[in-house]
């Protein structure tokens, strides 16, 4: 039996992605032996910046930057091999090295197929308009992920000849349905085999049991950091559907996605910023579509790391914050781009929604209400000058302070992290 592994934290979003949970993951790896990814794809973008340079993963977990580390992709991530290399490739030329010493690849993991990511383009450009996606097929591997007969996973890399046969019967099943609904060129399937092929070679050495692997790094006493992707308002089951990505990315996909039993992860940190970003389509309350929000972009860089696309901006909402925060039963929080909002007077945050002429009593993750709440807003004092240099939340102008406690009431959660800027040393604990 394996006892409660105190010692052990899961990462997670709590409002609509890049809340800058790759950058608290690393500072927590510092402590810990062991990250490891559990949902979404090469749909996510963590950055984390050392010492002025910056550095992004999609799909490896940010503790391949750090030595001495072991990180984990568990089967709940779906995974694009092109991307994957691609990265291992890059760091490499950065001077990060991804081997089998330090990365390993569940067997169960689904990939991600060259008609995946054609379906999800098409489905973004077809008449009915789409999700704003990121278009890296995430949404149809999930879904032949369900549907089991035209699916791949990792392990099927193993056997070429089944493996041969598995990707001529589905590509030309995939043609056919890729032309009648949106008149696409059909695929190559041998070329697409032989892509496959090769990259199962490069990843075998990768593919292990990561569900034994953590088990036996939990009897050892390791530290282990799972590292959420997207966020839980972008969660397939409790976000702003359908305006979501397609896998449970709150902390309540933990469990499955890593493939653990619950004692394994208890303590749950929420990552949020301290104001609020979306990127793609659906409901966003306290958006700015304004100065405001042109301002909170520049200064923060909110541009896709993944995508380049703008993010759009604005106010801090704690509805939906508070919503994502219980959800997610994190016990603590990281509020992060505090340096992001200074200049800016007054603040607002929002406290309540009204529905109908009547005061909402809690966030619904239901689009129809969504798209007329009128957010309530409370304003707070702004502050002046550069907080990047603060290291302990005292140094912080006073209304910056109050900022942090006034978020701290609302979303009922002790904030033990601030972060004033993106370099790594730029967190103050409290
Ligand atoms: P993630 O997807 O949650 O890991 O977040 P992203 O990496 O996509 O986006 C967060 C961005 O904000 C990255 O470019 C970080 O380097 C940057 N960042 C993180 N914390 C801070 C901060 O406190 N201040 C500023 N100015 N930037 C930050
Ligand atoms: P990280 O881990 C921000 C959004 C997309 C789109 C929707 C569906 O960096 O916080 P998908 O390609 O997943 O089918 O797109 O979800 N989205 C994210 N937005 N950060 C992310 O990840 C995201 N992952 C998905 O913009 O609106
Ligand atoms: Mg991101």
């Amino acid at each position: 039996m394996i006892p409660v592994q105190e010692a052990n934290t899961c990462v997670v979003g709590l409002q609509w992605g890049d809340e800058g949970k790759g950058k608290i993951v690393d500072y927590l790896a510092e402590h810990a032996d062991v990250v490891v990814r559990y949902c979404g794809g090469a749909n996510a973008g963590h950055s984390v910046q050392i010492g002025g340079q910056k550095y992004s993963t999609h799909l490896l977990p940010v503790g391949v930057l750090r030595p001495g580390k072991m990180n984990l992709i568990g089967n709940g991530v779906v995974l694009d091999p092109a991307a994957l290399f691609k990265e291992i490739d890059d760091l490499l030329a950065r001077g990060i090295v991804v081997t089998p010493e330090n990365l390993r690849i569940s067997y169960k993991t689904h990939l991600v197929m060259p008609y995946h990511m054609h379906e999800d383009a098409a489905r973004e450009t077809s008449a009915g308009g789409g999700i704003g996606t990121t278009r890296r097929g995430i949404g149809p591997t999930y879904a032949d992920k369900m549907q089991r007969m035209t699916a791949l996973r990792v392990g099927d890399l193993a056997n070429e000849i089944n493996l041969k046969a598995k990707i001529a019967r589905v590509v030309e099943e995939r043609n056919k349905v890729l032309k009648v609904l949106y008149d696409a060129p059909p695929l190559d399937w041998k070329d697409i085999f032989e892509k496959y092929r090769d990259f199962g070679r490069r990843m075998q050495p990768f593919i292990d049991d990561t569900t034994y692997l953590i088990l036996q790094y939990a009897k050892a006493g390791k530290r282990i950091v799972f590292e959420g992707a997207h966020a839980a308002l972008l969660d397939v089951d409790h976000g702003t559907y359908p305006y979501v990505t397609s896998s449970n990315c709150s902390a309540l996909g933990v469990y499955t996605g890593a493939g653990v039993p619950p004692q394994i992860v208890q303590n749950f940190v929420g990552i949020m910023k301290a104001y609020c970003t979306r990127v793609g389509g659906g409901p966003f309350p306290t958006e700015q579509d304004n100065v405001t929000g042109a301002y909170i972009r520049e200064r923060g860089n909110e541009y896709g790391t993944t995508t380049r696309r703008p993010r759009r901006c604005g106010w801090f909402d704690a509805m939906a914050t508070r919503y994502s925060a219980d959800l997610c039963g994190v016990s603590s929080i990281a509020v992060m781009l505090l340096d992001v909002l200074t200049g800016l007077n007054p603040l607002q945050i929002c406290v309540g929604y009204k529905y109908r002429g009547k005061a909402l009593p809690y966030f619904r993750a239901d689009m129809d209400v969504l798209a007329e709440v009128e957010p309530v807003y409370e304003s707070m004092p702004g502050w002046q000058g550069n907080i990047s240099a603060c290291r302990k939340f005292e140094e912080l102008p006073r209304e910056a302070q109050q900022y942090v406690k006034r978020l701290e009431k609302l979303v009922d959660v002790p904030i033990k992290m601030v972060s004033v800027g993106a370099e790594r040393s730029a967190t103050l604990m409290r």
